[in-house]
């Protein structure tokens, strides 16, 4: 065994555990669905290797077995597997164990994850991607965040829980996110900011990290649909609209959080005056206390910027 000088662990486990384990093989007591046949003939055989099943897993890796067992993953795949896939557990995603086994642990004969494993991550996701293609993931071929070459196992702790759910690699959705995109980590704590920090509000309310049809990750269609599932008084209709609010609340807004009270992306008069200024209010420059700039500024007068149902509010004055 060339393996005994590198790795103690081996030496261990080959003479407590193997011997034992070879029995057990040979004894034909597995879970059944592999095709294993004695040691010797084995031997014999030039084919693909084959599954194991997770009993023989678990005699060398109690830990990460147990650890797996607790979580939803583990629960179903080794409790309750529901086709041949899930039944293979371990091996679903390790591939088939014969030769590992047969090395006495030996990690280059073992599907591996994580940046130092030789497999590339388009051959890693492929693992996840038998069993979550649907769903969620219906768009993730083609995303962003494929594009650029990102793992699940980027987002996605497996083998034992790291977060209360989702199996996520940090304790929250948006710690994750925060590993790559700072500039959103910064936003959030500026003074006006989505309540993410307060736990109100996720990255995953409005962006679906593994995809979609939409630009930006938008779990809807458009940026004012994403707006409308906890703004809805925002959808109207209303009697008198105003134009670049059916159009994309992010014209004026930054959803992530800015400088500006209520999340605007510059302040008032300028937010409006980058549209309106052939209106007859002036637009040259105003004193502080000018009665166009002051406090609410157009706002202290046009309040229902948003729009209006009132039968004279086509100025958005009430
Ligand atoms: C759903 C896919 C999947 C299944 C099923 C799975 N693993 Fe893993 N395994 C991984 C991933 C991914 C990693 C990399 C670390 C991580 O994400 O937790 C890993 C890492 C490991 C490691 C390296 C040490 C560690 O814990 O990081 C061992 C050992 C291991 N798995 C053994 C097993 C055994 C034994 C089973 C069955 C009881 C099993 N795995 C089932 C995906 C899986
Ligand atoms: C005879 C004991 C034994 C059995 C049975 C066994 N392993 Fe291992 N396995 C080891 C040892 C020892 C290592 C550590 C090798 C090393 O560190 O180089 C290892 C390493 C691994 C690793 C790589 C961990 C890393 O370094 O990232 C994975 C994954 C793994 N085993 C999965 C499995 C799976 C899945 C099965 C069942 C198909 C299995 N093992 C069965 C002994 C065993
Ligand atoms: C053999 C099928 C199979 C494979 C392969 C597989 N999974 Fe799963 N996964 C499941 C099942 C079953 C569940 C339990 C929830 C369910 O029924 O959808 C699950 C649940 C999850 C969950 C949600 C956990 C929760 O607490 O809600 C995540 C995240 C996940 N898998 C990620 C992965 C990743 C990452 C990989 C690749 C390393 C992977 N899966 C590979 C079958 C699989
Ligand atoms: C950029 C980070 C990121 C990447 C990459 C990622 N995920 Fe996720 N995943 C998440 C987050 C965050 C959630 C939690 C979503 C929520 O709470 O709504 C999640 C949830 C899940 C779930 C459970 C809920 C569901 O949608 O069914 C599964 C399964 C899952 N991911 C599988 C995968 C697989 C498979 C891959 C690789 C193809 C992958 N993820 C890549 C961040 C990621
Ligand atoms: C491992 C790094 C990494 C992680 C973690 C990550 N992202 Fe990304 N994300 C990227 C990269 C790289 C891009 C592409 C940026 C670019 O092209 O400018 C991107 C782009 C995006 C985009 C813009 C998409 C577009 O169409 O322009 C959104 C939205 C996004 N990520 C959301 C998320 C969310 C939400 C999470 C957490 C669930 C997350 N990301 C986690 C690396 C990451
Ligand atoms: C309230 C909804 C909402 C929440 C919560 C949210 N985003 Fe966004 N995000 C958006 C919208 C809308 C856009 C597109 C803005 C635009 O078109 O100007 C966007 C754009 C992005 C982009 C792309 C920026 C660019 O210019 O390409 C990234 C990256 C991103 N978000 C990451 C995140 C992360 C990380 C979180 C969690 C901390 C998060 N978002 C939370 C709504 C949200
Ligand atoms: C998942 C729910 C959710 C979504 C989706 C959502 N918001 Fe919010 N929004 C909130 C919550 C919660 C608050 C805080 C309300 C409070 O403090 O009373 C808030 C506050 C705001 C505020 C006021 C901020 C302040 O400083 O007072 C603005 C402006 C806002 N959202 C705009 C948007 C825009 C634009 C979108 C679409 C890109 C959006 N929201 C999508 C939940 C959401
Ligand atoms: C033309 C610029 C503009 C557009 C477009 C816009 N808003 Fe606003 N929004 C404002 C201004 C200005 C305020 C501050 C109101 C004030 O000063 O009374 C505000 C305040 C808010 C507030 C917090 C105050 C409140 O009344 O609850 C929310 C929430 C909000 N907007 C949501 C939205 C949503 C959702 C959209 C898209 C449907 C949107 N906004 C589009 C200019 C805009
Ligand atoms: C992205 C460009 C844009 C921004 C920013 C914008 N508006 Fe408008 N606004 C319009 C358009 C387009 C109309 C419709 C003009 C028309 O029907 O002739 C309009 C109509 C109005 C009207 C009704 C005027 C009329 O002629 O019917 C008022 C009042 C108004 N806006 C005030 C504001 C205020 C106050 C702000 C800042 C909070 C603002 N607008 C920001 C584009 C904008
Ligand atoms: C002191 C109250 C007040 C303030 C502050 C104010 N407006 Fe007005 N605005 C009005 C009134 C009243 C009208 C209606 C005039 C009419 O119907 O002839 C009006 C009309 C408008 C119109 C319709 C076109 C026009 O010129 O008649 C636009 C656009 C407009 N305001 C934009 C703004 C902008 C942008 C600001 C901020 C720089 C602003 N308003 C600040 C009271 C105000």
């Amino acid at each position: 065994m060339s393996g005994r000088s590198r790795y103690p662990i081996s030496l261990r486990t080959s003479r407590c555990v193997i011997a034992p384990l070879l029995l057990v093989i040979s004894a034909g007591s597995l879970s059944g669905q592999s095709s294993w046949a004695p040691a010797d003939a084995a031997a014999a055989r030039p084919q693909a290797p084959s599954y194991v099943g997770a009993e023989v897993c678990r005699a060398c890796h109690q830990e990460a077995a147990a650890a797996w067992e607790a979580t939803t993953m583990g629960r179903v795949l080794l409790r309750r597997p529901r086709n041949e896939l899930e039944a293979r557990a371990c091996e679903a995603c390790h591939g088939p164990g014969e030769d590992h086994v047969r090395g006495a642990g030996d990690r280059t004969k073992i599907f591996r994850f994580g940046r130092n494993s030789p497999a590339s991550v388009a051959e890693q996701n492929t693992q996840c991607l038998q069993c979550h293609e649907s769903g969620a993931r219906q768009h993730w071929s083609g995303s962003v965040h494929e594009g650029r070459n990102l793992a699940c196992v980027t987002c996605h702790t497996v083998m034992r829980s790291v977060s209360p759910e989702r199996q996520l690699a940090r304790e929250t959705v948006a710690d994750v996110c925060y590993q790559c995109h700072l500039q959103r980590r910064a936003q959030g704590q500026l003074s006006a900011h989505m309540p993410v920090r307060e736990g109100r509000v996720t990255c995953t309310d409005c962006h679906n990290p593994h995809g979609t049809a939409t630009p930006k990750l938008l779990v809807e269609n458009s940026v004012n649909e994403v707006c409308y599932r906890c703004h809805a008084e925002r959808r109207g209709p209303f009697l008198w609209e105003h134009p670049p609010v059916t159009e994309n609340c992010a014209t004026c807004h930054e959803p992530h959080g800015s400088m500006n009270t209520y999340l605007l992306r510059v302040r008032e008069p300028r937010l409006c005056q980058r549209c309106h200024i052939e209106s007859r209010h002036p637009t040259t420059p105003q004193g502080e206390t000018a009665r166009f700039v002051f406090d609410r500024s157009c706002t202290n007068c046009h309040s229902q910027i948003h729009g209006s149902n009132h039968p004279s509010g086509m100025r958005f004055h009430r």
